[in-house]
């Protein structure tokens, strides 16, 4: 992919590639959009410190998460309707993030289904769990996860119901689109994108279309959410899932020390500290303002994972300096798949990885361990969360809306 810098370049690219609807559905946030910019706007403002005549000529990227070895501290998010923005997307994701050696995240409300790319990637990946009202269909869709050798379940738990994408209502987002007047001319003017997702092995919600009565003709994400995402989901819903899922387990969507402290309690393998991205509760704090107080809060007791606004292998660094084992990507590589489907993803990793590399150089850190309060300005050595996470005492169980 000649000519592309950066990740902002992907993320112009995919937007001269991808029907309207389907990037302004994954460049949005919520309501007015508060909560999106000051992901960005508070990363932005952390100053890292420039450190000089260090010897970093041998650095190394790599480190562990839940005990398996990563080639960087990054993760694929979940992301909803990957095969909307380049068909097969699901598929082609899941394969540059193998091919960089990290792990990727299958969502509930993915084009592609489990067994599809179970079967395209030969490949255990993560698989990210919404609990609708049917906690039976949650359980199939654990069951699918299992047969398909998923190891690590992530439970989402901050989409109980669903934040307000003003552009998605104007744009009348529906999968597959309905060819109205206006979807039609957007179409036609990106016949890569329609030829790619003409030819692919799904067009609709993978997971859901035909395993649940009534909804075998599910398109549209809104009216779905708003009829099956249950609002009574609850910290008893977390214990039935630690039980049931053989795995590990990581509940993302943590943005306040309470709630990290109970997720702990239910034995959290990791928690991911998110506002999902800005497209939940307008209003709310940046992630990247909550985690060193999460971090402070639980320390040691569980791995703590990070996403919101990375754009920047800077990104990435200041995130770990405040207390993240890893961060997960999310626009990032939907840009990435989006400009150039499974080459742009790869492109968006190598940005990220190589930019990380630098920033890592020019901080005076050769090794991912290394990374802490010192990197930034007027900051100091921290604890680190260990490699190895203490077990989960499994001994309090908070009460039901804890
Ligand atoms: C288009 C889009 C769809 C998403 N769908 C899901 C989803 O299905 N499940 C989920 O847990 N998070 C979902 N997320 C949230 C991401 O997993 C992640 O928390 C967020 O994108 C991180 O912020 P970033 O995009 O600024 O990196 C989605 C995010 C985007 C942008």
């Amino acid at each position: 992919m000649k000519n592309v810098a950066c990740i902002d370049d992907l993320r112009s690219l995919a937007k001269s590639k991808v029907p309207r609807a389907f990037f302004d559905y994954a460049d949005s946030g919520s309501y007015s959009e508060q909560t999106l910019r000051a992901n960005r706007a508070d990363l932005e403002a952390i100053k890292l410190r420039q450190r000089v005549l260090v010897d970093v000529s041998a650095r190394d990227l790599t480190t562990t998460v839940l005990g398996k070895k990563l080639a960087a501290p990054m993760i694929l998010a979940p992301v909803g309707l990957l095969g909307m923005q380049h068909g097969d997307g699901e598929i082609l994701s899941a394969r540059a993030a193998n091919a960089a050696g990290i792990p990727w995240t299958l969502s509930t409300m993915s084009v592609g289904s489990i067994e599809q790319v179970a079967e395209a990637t030969g490949k255990p990946f993560w698989f990210q769990l919404y609990v609708i009202r049917d906690r039976g269909f949650s359980k199939q869709l654990m069951d699918r996860a299992i047969a398909a050798k998923v190891d690590t379940l992530v439970l989402t738990v901050d989409l109980q119901v669903l934040g307000q994408r003003h552009k998605d209502v104007r744009n009348g987002l529906t999968v597959p689109p309905e060819f109205r007047i206006k979807n039609v001319i957007d179409i036609a003017t990106k016949p890569a994108w329609a030829w790619s997702v003409l030819n692919a092995k799904s067009w609709t919600f993978g997971n859901i279309s035909g395993h649940v009565p009534g909804m075998e003709n599910v398109n549209s994400l809104a009216k779905w959410t708003q009829d099956q995402f249950d609002p009574a989901l609850n910290w008893k819903d977390v214990e039935w899932i630690k039980k049931y899922w053989p795995g590990k387990l990581v509940i993302k969507g943590i943005l306040d020390i309470d709630d990290a402290k109970t997720a702990v309690k239910m034995g959290a393998d990791a928690i991911v500290v998110s506002n999902h991205g800005g497209r939940q509760l307008d209003g709310t704090s940046s992630s990247i303002s909550m985690l060193p107080r999460v971090a402070d809060a639980i320390g040691n007791d569980t791995e703590i994972l990070f996403d919101g606004g990375i754009r920047t292998g800077a990104d990435i660094v200041r995130a770990l300096a405040l207390g993240a084992r890893a961060c997960l990507i999310g626009r990032s590589y939907v840009w990435g798949l989006g400009a150039g489907g499974q080459k742009g993803v790869a492109k968006a990793i190598d940005i990220l990885k190589n930019e990380l590399s630098v920033t890592m150089a020019l901080t005076g850190m050769a090794r991912i361990a290394d990374i802490d309060g010192r990197v930034l300005e007027g900051g100091v050595a921290k604890k680190k969360p260990a490699a190895k996470v203490a077990k989960p005492k499994a001994t309090a169980k908070p009460k039901a809306g804890a």
